[in-house]
């Protein structure tokens, strides 16, 4: 059995469907991200698993126990909130050490513990400081080490990167995921930001409207995304007409009945005349690794990115030809979900 089960897990505010009967299966050692847009249920799904809100209907099994309607306390997670509270008068140490005195912890394993994850997070240098002397990623990792000490089965994490500044956050994604590996700490973060879920978790949840739309491996949800809304949330995507031919292999057509998805980075540019569809260069944007060209087409207007190769980039208002390998159109389904 899995290490965190939620069974038909469901919340209701009023008329409000605020989670539907979700099923996740969570295994031990694994991070698993909630990922959709603002509403859509992944707060209230954490908050239940963390015992802050009440469920409606379903259950939360941890580790074979039925911890639907347990006190927050005694299940004994660790949580870091979007807007993580440290106490302002205490020190790093004391801000890390108070869930330990709360649970009586005797001093000499108090000192150990503290020192233990105090390094794990890298501010042991930083132990006597107070919250005030510190950076935005300073404090998010004393808030992480607080919820680490009590060395809780399971780590919940809502938003806890979305108050740094985008450096810092990229830099503490992989301090995150670098802290979860070394302590293999089943972990479950929440976040509306599709690249730091594809960047840090082994398997990645997405969420539209309270209800589970796809459940899969970074690369596979990118790769092989089900829908269009899922398509276009995580990553970017082209969207066009298709149909099957005779031997069943998927092409694109106009007035196709099927919907299509093509990354824009799979896409190759060619001399105009030449690949499967011409088009002309509309917009050029420098991303600083990549080039994003618009390219209008008759089925629309394209996107299509290509690395900076160091050669200059082509010019608006360029006739290219656009060709792509006809195994990386992906079909995809209605949303059966309201946005
Ligand atoms: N305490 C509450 N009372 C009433 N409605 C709530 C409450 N908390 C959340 N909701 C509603 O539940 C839905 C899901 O909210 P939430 O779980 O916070 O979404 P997310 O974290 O994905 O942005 C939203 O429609 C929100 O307005
Ligand atoms: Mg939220």
């Amino acid at each position: 059995m899995a290490f965190v089960q939620l069974e038909g897990l469901g919340k209701r505010y009023g008329e409000i469907d605020a989670v539907v009967a979700t099923n996740l299966s969570v295994e031990k050692g694994e991070f698993v991200s909630l990922l959709g847009p603002s509403g859509c249920g992944k707060t209230t799904t954490l908050q239940m698993i963390a015992g802050f809100v009440e469920v409606s209907s379903g259950r939360i099994v941890l580790d074979g126990r039925d911890i639907t309607h347990a006190k927050p306390a005694s299940r004994g997670l660790g949580v870091v909130f979007q807007s993580y509270a440290l106490f302002p008068h205490m020190t790093v140490k004391d801000n890390v050490a108070f869930g330990l005195r709360m649970r009586k912890v005797a001093n000499g394993e108090l000192q150990q513990r503290v020192d233990r994850v105090l390094k794990l997070v890298r501010l042991n240098q930083h132990a006597e400081r107070y919250p005030r002397e510190l950076s935005g990623g300073q404090r998010q990792r004393v808030a992480l080490a607080r919820a680490l000490v009590i060395e809780p089965p399971v780590l919940l994490l809502d938003e806890p990167l979305s108050n740094l500044d985008a450096n810092l956050r990229e830099e503490m994604q992989f301090e995150i995921r670098r802290i979860q590996r070394e302590v293999g700490i089943t972990t479950l973060m929440v976040t509306h930001d599709q690249s730091e879920a594809l960047s840090i978790s082994d398997r990645v949840v997405v969420m539209q409207a309270g209800r589970i739309t796809q459940i899969d491996a970074p690369y596979t949800l990118y790769e092989h995304p089900r829908t269009e809304f899922i398509s276009g949330f995580v990553g970017k995507a082209n969207l066009l007409p298709g149909e099957r031919d005779g031997a069943g292999v998927v092409q694109v057509r106009s007035g196709g009945e099927l919907i299509l998805s093509l990354r824009p980075e799979k896409i190759d540019l060619r001399d105009k005349g030449q690949g499967r569809l011409q088009g002309n260069i509309v917009s050029r944007f420098f991303l600083g690794s990549q080039w994003l060209y618009g390219v209008s087409t008759t089925l629309g207007e394209l996107s299509v990115v290509r690395r900076n190769d160091g050669s200059a980039p082509l010019t608006e208002g360029t006739a290219v030809g656009l060709d792509w390998d006809a195994t990386l159109l992906r079909v995809l389904s209605v949303d059966e979900v309201p946005a």
